[in-house]
């Protein structure tokens, strides 16, 4: 979701601190902690799971509602063959394994990105995955796999153009809102807080449209060594800074 104005802060306030709402976050360094270790670069991605499993958790403990993670990209494909199975096999037993607990948590699980291209086996987990989660509103998990914020854009305006030419929507009524309801992020608000790991300061294609207004930190730390100190780290950091949607300061003339 996303507000013409964009004046109205999602986040919740908890004290003198404040949770952010939505948490997007960068999983990078997996193959540079592996590499470090002499091991495969899979290993990293292996890892990089469990530190998934950590933060989801501690995510929903500290009171964040969605969380929206970067799994696999379109540009991953470029990778090699064997990096890119392994990914998919990670995302296939994270499902097999951890769909009954997310469940019964009450985790709502949405995957975004492009499904066209998938696999057969891992468009139906997804499937399965949303389907079987469809009425939990405890906490979202949102996994970016084969996910492209120009992809994401360029789709939406394709359904976008249909339902103008179908005479289903006016181009004069096209508002951002409108927009943004066409993406794969519809009904959720905006990330107030973007996290990325592994000492890159880039977006790197995630959530592009999204990400306009949210708060950018970066860590050293490679994402497999990720933990929940890190984690309330960036939202101690979160809750220091004044978010002003464009606006003036506030106390200033
Ligand atoms: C970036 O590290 C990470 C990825 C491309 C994949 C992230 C995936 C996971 C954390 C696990 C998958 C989780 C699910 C649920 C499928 P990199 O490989 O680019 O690391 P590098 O920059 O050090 O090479």
């Amino acid at each position: 979701m996303s507000t013409d104005d964009a004046s109205a802060p999602s986040d919740s306030h908890a004290g003198a601190s404040r949770v952010p709402a939505h948490i997007a976050i960068i999983m990078d360094g997996n193959g540079r902690w592996a590499n470090a270790r002499g091991l495969p670069r899979a290993a990293g991605h292996e890892r990089g799971v469990e530190a998934l499993r950590r933060t989801v958790e501690a995510a929903g403990q500290i009171g964040v509602r969605y969380l929206t993670v970067y799994s696999f990209s379109t540009e991953n494909w470029r990778r090699p063959a064997s990096e890119v199975n392994a990914l998919f096999g990670l995302l296939k037993t994270f499902i097999k394994k951890d769909l009954g607990r997310l469940k019964k948590e009450g985790v709502k699980i949405r995957v975004i990105g492009k499904r066209q291209g998938l696999p057969d086996d891992i468009a139906g987990l997804v499937e399965r995955a949303e389907r079987e989660t469809a009425d939990n509103a405890d906490f979202y998990l949102n996994i970016a796999f084969n996910y492209g914020g120009r992809e994401e854009i360029a789709r939406a305006s394709r359904r976008l153009a249909a339902d103008v030419e179908s005479g289903k929507l006016a181009s004069e009524n096209v508002t951002e809102d409108i927009f943004a309801s066409y993406l794969d992020t519809v009904d959720m608000p905006d990330p107030d807080l973007l996290i990325r790991t592994s000492g890159e300061y880039r977006l790197s294609n995630f959530l592009l449209w999204q990400a306009a207004y949210s708060e950018l930190v970066f860590f050293d730390v490679l994402w497999p060594d990720f933990d929940r100190s890190f984690l309330e780290k960036a939202v101690a950091i979160y809750s220091e800074r004044e978010r002003r949607f464009g606006a003036v300061s506030k106390g200033s003339a």
